[in-house]
């Protein structure tokens, strides 16, 4: 007997911090979706929180490709996802492809930041997700080269990574003792002392 959904998200949940957002605690990544399509007006929001990412030269260099189950756009963001990505995505209502614009508007000069910026507009999506009660998951397993020939994709632009979005399902509904494993296995992270430093691998004293 495998937990329900509103028990996994329990267990997901990082433990709180005064002060940082709860939802921050909360977004996690399932590979169940409930087959339940997400609202037009709920998807223009998560797209609304990317939109106000901070970018370099505030050039906004990300462009989202969004598939909704059923559309040409969706078969074609799917059919580039690895089988194994293949097997659980197929639950999600809506995928998204970001890709990032990889020279400046202003004087076409190479912006180095180009997916560093597609990353933080990714994360602002996740999180108004999160808080909309929507689910995301982010994958790099996929043929990059395989959607850029399906969206003619221009060259100067590079590709991110997929993301599969809607409501978080039951994990026994996944397709493999894998999935479901990984589904209600609890998040872990790295401490603070291995990735803040003060100089290269010594941790920065913090409060
Ligand atoms: C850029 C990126 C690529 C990822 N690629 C995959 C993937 O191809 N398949 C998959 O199942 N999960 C993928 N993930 C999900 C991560 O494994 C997951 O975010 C990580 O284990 C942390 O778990 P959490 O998001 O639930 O906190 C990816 C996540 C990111 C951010």
């Amino acid at each position: 007997m495998t937990l329900s959904a509103t028990e996994v998200n329990e267990l997901k949940k990082a433990p709180a911090v005064e002060g940082v957002l709860p939802i921050v605690h909360t977004r996690w990544s399932p590979r169940s979706f409930a087959d339940r399509p997400v609202d037009p007006a709920d998807l223009a929001k998560v797209f609304e929180a990317a939109r106000w990412a901070a970018s370099s030269y505030n050039e906004q260099p990300w462009r989202f490709l969004v598939g909704v189950r059923g559309s040409e756009p969706y078969r074609k963001i799917f059919d580039s996802l690895m089988p194994l990505n293949q097997a659980w995505a197929k639950s999600a209502p809506i995928l998204i492809l970001g890709v990032s614009k990889t020279k400046f508007s202003h004087n076409d000069a190479p912006n180095r930041v180009a997916l560093y910026d597609l990353g933080a507009a990714s994360s602002y999506l996740t999180l108004q997700a999160a808080a909309l009660g929507l689910a995301t998951h982010q994958m790099a397993g996929f043929d990059p080269e395989a959607a850029r020939k399906s969206f003619e994709i221009p060259e100067n632009y590079i590709i991110g990574a997929v993301i599969a979005l809607g409501y978080q399902g039951e994990p026994d509904a996944l397709p493999n003792p894998q999935f479901v494993n990984q589904e209600v296995a609890p998040r872990q992270r790295k401490p603070l002392s291995q990735f803040v430093f003060s100089a290269w691998d010594t941790p920065a004293k913090l409060a």
